[in-house]
Order: C-alpha cells, then structure tokens, then sequence
C-alpha cells in the first residue's frame, strides 16, 4: 500500500520507522512518502496560513498551498484523501478495514484551526475524500491522528501481523467480536503474588476456553461500554451468560 502524508511537520512522523510499522516498511507492504507542505509555499517565510475571514480566533491554512501540493503528490493518479478533523465522521475499525484495502491513501493533517474548505469542495469533487475524526476532544493539529489512522490500517495488511497473530479476535474486530471489547490476557507464571490464573484457561479445553473467552468480552463490554451491545446479535450461549453474571451480583447495565 502507498501511504503519502503532507504536512509542516513530516518529522512528526518518525515512529513510522520503528516496531511493526518499521518492518512493513522495510518489508515493501508500506510505501509511505512524507511531504514538507511549505514546499509548495513561494513567499520568503513559506507561510501556510491566513486570518478566517469573518474574523475570529487563530489561522486558517492557504487553499493554494494545499491544491498545489495536492495536485503534485497525486499527478494523474487517484488515491483516497483523508483530512482528519474533530468534524469528521468517526474513524473505527471498519473504517481501517475499508482503508487497509485501498491501494494509496493520502493524508492531509491540518494545523491551526484547519485548511480552507473550498479545498475539500474541490478534491471532494474529484477524489473520494474523507473528513475524519479519533475521537471527541481536540488535538493541536491533524499529524498525531494520521499516525493513529496509519497504525490502524498498517497491522491489517496482509503479511505485517504474520501467521501466528492474526487480527481476527481483536476488539471490535468483524464476526464474532463485532461490538465487543477483548477479555483479559495471561501468561506464566500461573500464581503471581497470590493472583490465580482462571483455572479453564489452564484446562486445555479448548471448547470451554472459547466459552470463557467469550463470557470475559461480554462482561467487560457490559461494565465498560453498555451501549455497545445489541442484544439481538447475542446467541442464546450469550444471553444466558449476561443472565448468570446479573445472578452472581455482577453490575450490567440493560
Ligand atoms: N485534529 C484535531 N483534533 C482531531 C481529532 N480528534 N481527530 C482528527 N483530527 C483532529
């Protein structure tokens, strides 16, 4: 997958060398080209922005710069455009999903309070573009939700997890982990400072091991994130589970 980024600070972008994201670089499985916006800048200070028109707080980035830049990095081609903002629509795994089967995404992190929007007009009219978001609080500029968005897409390409790891049980993950949050994880030793590991997890059973594993990402996602669950995409197994936990005094919310 090509991955390009523009930015002011491309040098933000560092962690991109290292762990998982570092050897499917080195690996071929992620092109990721950086890009200095104020390249495309002409004056002798290479600035980037403006005062909003209409006045109020802060600075707004040059739709000249952007549309230039932009139309350098793609040439003919047409990659997926992604602009994060604290307006976009939610960034989830489905989303990573859907990216991590693009071919070239170009990300375009904003600084100050964000780039004209006539250049969203424009390249929304000629690219898929999306306008996304991390989460719900504001972050200095868009750079450090790219290398979330990044991350999130990188480990699902093929050949970067490798065969033993594999995506498939994570949180949120499609299938059976849709909507739910992960259980807990142990390794050796068994006893640590008097804490037991779940005895079935030591069984070898591995048909009760799931059934465990599965009742823990019911609970959890019952105490932590309630609104997640929709009952009618619980199995019977499911149910009762909520059911038995409710019997043994567990806090789950309806
Ligand atoms: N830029 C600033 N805050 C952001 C957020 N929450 N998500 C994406 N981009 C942002």
């Amino acid at each position: 997958m090509r991955i390009d980024v523009i930015s002011i600070f491309p040098e933000y972008f560092a962690p991109l060398d290292v762990s998982l994201m570092g050897k499917a670089r080195a690996k071929g499985i992620l092109d990721v080209r950086l890009h200095q916006l104020r390249e495309w800048a002409h004056d002798v200070h290479k600035t980037v922005d403006d005062t909003p028109y209409g006045g109020g707080p802060g600075m707004v980035m040059k739709p000249e710069i952007w549309g230039a830049a932009i139309d350098d990095v793609i040439g003919e081609g047409s990659p997926r455009l992604v602009v994060p903002t604290p307006s976009g629509r939610p960034f989830t795994q489905a989303v990573a999903l859907e990216y991590a089967a693009e071919p070239w995404l170009l990300f375009a992190p904003a600084r100050y309070e964000g780039i004209d929007s006539r250049v969203m007009i424009e390249y929304g009219a000629r690219l898929r573009l999306d306008e996304v978001s991390i989460g719900d609080y504001v972050l200095a500029g868009g750079e450090a939700a790219v290398l979330v968005m990044i991350e999130a897409v990188a480990r699902l390409l093929p050949g970067v997890l490798g065969n033993a790891v594999s995506a498939v049980d994570d949180s949120f993950a499609p299938g059976a982990m849709e909507n739910l949050l992960e259980g807990p994880v142990f390794t050796k030793p068994p006893v640590w400072r008097g804490h037991e590991v779940p005895e079935v997890l030591l069984s070898g059973h591995h048909g009760k091991i799931a059934r465990w594993r599965r009742d823990e990402a019911l609970r959890r996602t019952l105490r932590k994130r309630p609104e997640l669950i929709e009952r009618g995409e619980l199995s019977p197994a499911d149910l009762r589970a909520i059911e038995s936990f409710r019997a043994d005094g567990d806090p789950v919310a309806d």
